[in-house]
C-alpha cells in the first residue's frame, strides 16, 4: 500500500509535524497506518510512548542498510506508511525516496525555506537520474497564515514555485498551536482538550481538508501510474 515519506534536509522545515498530522487524521479515520520514524531523533517514537489511545504503529530504530526492507515489511500490512526522514540529505533519506510513492517536502513560508526546498526537489531528482524512473513529490507549506493573513512572501513563493511547475499542495498546514501541542502531550488532535488547545476545530478541520487532498493525490498518481 502507498508509502509516503516527508523529507528535505533542512531540520525544522515541517516533516515530523506534517507526517504526524496526516498519519494520526488516517488512523482516526479508520485506516491501518504504520510510521517509520527514520530519524535517530525519534520525534514519532517519543510520541507513540504518550498516552494516546489511538491505533498507530510506530517503527524505530531504522538504518540505512535495513530502511528498504522496514518499508516493504509495512507497506505489505499496512493500508499506508509514512516515513519520517531526518533533516539530512543522506543515503538512508534517499532510499526512503526511492522506495515512496509520494515525496512531500514540507516548507515554511520564507525565502530561506523555498531555498532548502529546492535543494530537496533536487534530491528527488538526483535520484530520479539514479533510477531511471519518474519519483512523484509534491512541497506542501506548513507554519502559513490562513487566509486572509497570507504574506507577500508566501505568495511569491508560491507563484514562483508555480512558475517552475513545481507540483505544490494547495491547502497548507497552517500555524496552530494544536500542531505543537500534539507532541507536547503525545496525543492525536481529537484526543487534545479544547478548552486548553486555541482552535483546535480549526486545526482538525485544516488537518483532514489535507488528509484529503493527500489521498486525492495518491489517486491521481495510481491512475497515472496504470
Ligand atoms: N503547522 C504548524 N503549526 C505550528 N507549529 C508547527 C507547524 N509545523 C511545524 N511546527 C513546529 O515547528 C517545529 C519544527 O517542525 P518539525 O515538524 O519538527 O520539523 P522537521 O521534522 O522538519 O525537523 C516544531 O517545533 C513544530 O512543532
Ligand atoms: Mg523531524
Amino acid at each position: 500500500m502507498p508509502v509516503i515519506c516527508a523529507a528535505n534536509p533542512k531540520g525544522g522545515a515541517g516533516k515530523s509535524t506534517t507526517v504526524l498530522v496526516l498519519a494520526t487524521t488516517l488512523a482516526q479515520q479508520g485506516a491501518n497506518v504504520t510510521v517509520i520514524d527514520a530519524d535517530p531523533n525519534r520525534p514519532i517514537s517519543d510520541w507513540r510512548t504518550g498516552k494516546s489511545k489511538l491505533a498507530l504503529e510506530v517503527i524505530s530504530d531504522v538504518t540505512e542498510a535495513t530502511i528498504r526492507d522496514k518499508i516493504n515489511a509495512a507497506s505489505a500490512k499496512a493500508q499506508f506508511v509514512f516515513v519520517d526522514l531526518e533533516g539530512t540529505a543522506s543515503r538512508l533519506a534517499s532510499r526512503a525516496i526511492i522506495r515512496s510513492d509520494l515525496t512531500m517536502i514540507p516548507l515554511g513560508g520564507s525565502a530561506l525555506d523555498a531555498m532548502q526546498a529546492a535543494r530537496a526537489v533536487g534530491l528527488v531528482r538526483e535520484s530520479e537520474e539514479d533510477t531511471g524512473r519518474k519519483l512523484p513529490f509534491v512541497l506542501a507549506f506548513n507554519r502559513t497564515n490562513p487566509p486572509p493573513f497570507v504574506r507577500r512572501i508566501e505568495r511569491e513563493i508560491t507563484q514562483q514555485m508555480q512558475k517552475n511547475e513545481l507540483p505544490v499542495l494547495k491547502t497548507h498546514l497552517h500555524r496552530r498551536e494544536a500542531y505543537n501541542a500534539i507532541f507536547m502531550e503525545r496525543l492525536a488532535l481529537n484526543e487534545l482538550d479544547p478548552k486548553r488547545v486555541n482552535g483546535l476545530d480549526v486545526a482538525t478541520d485544516n488537518a483532514i481538508r489535507l488528509t484529503a487532498e493527500i489521498l486525492e493525490l495518491l489517486r491521481e498518481l495510481k491512475k497515472d501510474a496504470a
